[in-house]
C-alpha cells in the first residue's frame, strides 16, 4: 500500500433539491518521491479530492489511507494531529496571514503543537531553500504573487511533512515562475517529499511527474 492511498473515494453534494457526486470513486496511490499533478476543468471536483487526500473534508463513500490507517477512523484530535504533522497544504490563492511577517507565517505549523527547538532558524532555512530568504521581515501585502507561493511552500514544509499537497500552486503567475515553482515542487519530491498538487496541463510537462485527468468527478491516468 502507498503512502496515501484514496481507495473508492467519493463526494456527494447536494445544491438545490439535486445530489451530484463532485467526486466520484476516485483510486489513487503516492508512493514516497512521486511528483503527481491532477488537471481538469474548472468545478471537475479537483479541490474536493485534494480536500478529502488532506483529511480535510470525510468522504461521503470510500476510504482514505496513510500509511495503511484510514485517517477518517481517527478522532478529532488524533485528525488534527496527523494533518499538522503528516501533511503539507498549500491551499488555493493567497493563504498567508495578512498581520503576520513571511517569518512569522513560515513557523505557524510548528506552533499549532507544541514543539521543542528553534522554529526561526528553520523557517529561515526553509525560506532560503525556496528562494524568498531574503523577504522573512516583509509582510505578505509587500510579496509578489510567486513570492508569497513561495512563502506558503515554505510554510507547508515547516514539519517536514512526507506528503505536500498544493492545490493550484501555478495558478495567476507568469510563464516564467510557473517554471520555477514547479522546479522547486520537483526538486522537493527529489528529496522524498511526494508531492500531489492541482494544475495546468501546460505547466506538467516535463517535470517527471505522473499525471491524471479529473473531469466530471472521475478521475484517470492522463496519457500525455
Ligand atoms: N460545499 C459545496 N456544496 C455543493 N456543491 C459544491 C460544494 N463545493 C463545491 N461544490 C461543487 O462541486 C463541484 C466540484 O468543485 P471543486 O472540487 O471546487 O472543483 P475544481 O477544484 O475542479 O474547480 C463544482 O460543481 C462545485 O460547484
Ligand atoms: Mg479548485
Amino acid at each position: 500500500m502507498g503512502l496515501l492511498e484514496l481507495q473508492g473515494v467519493t463526494k456527494e453534494y447536494r445544491r438545490g433539491g439535486h445530489v451530484f457526486n463532485a467526486v466520484d470513486c476516485a483510486n489513487l496511490s503516492v508512493e514516497p518521491g512521486d511528483f503527481i499533478s491532477i488537471i481538469g476543468r474548472s468545478g471537475s471536483g479537483k479541490s474536493t479530492l485534494l480536500n478529502m487526500s488532506a483529511g480535510l473534508m470525510k468522504p461521503t463513500r470510500g476510504a482514505v489511507f496513510f500509511d495503511g490507517k484510514d485517517i477518517y477512523q481517527l478522532g478529532d484530535r488524533e485528525i488534527s494531529w496527523f494533518r499538522n504533522e503528516k501533511i503539507g497544504y498549500v491551499p488555493q490563492g493567497q493563504s498567508l496571514l495578512s498581520n503576520f511577517t513571511v517569518l512569522e507565517n513560515v513557523c505557524i505549523p510548528w506552533f499549532l503543537f507544541k514543539r521543542e527547538g528553534d522554529a526561526e532558524g528553520r523557517a529561515f532555512i526553509l525560506l532560503e531553500k525556496v528562494g524568498v530568504g531574503r523577504l522573512a521581515a516583509s509582510y505578505p501585502r509587500e510579496l509578489s504573487g510567486g513570492e508569497m507561493r513561495r512563502a506558503a511552500i515554505a510554510r507547508s514544509l515547516m514539519n517536514n511533512p512526507p506528503l505536500l499537497i498544493a492545490d493550484e500552486p501555478t495558478s495567476d503567475l507568469d510563464v516564467e515562475t510557473t517554471a520555477e515553482i514547479m522546479n522547486l515542487l520537483s526538486a522537493i519530491a527529489r528529496e522524498g517529499t511526494a508531492v500531489l498538487i492541482v494544475t495546468h496541463e501546460l505547466d506538467t510537462l516535463s517535470y517527471g511527474n505522473k499525471t491524471y485527468a479529473m473531469d466530471a468527478g472521475n478521475l484517470a491516468p492522463h496519457a500525455a
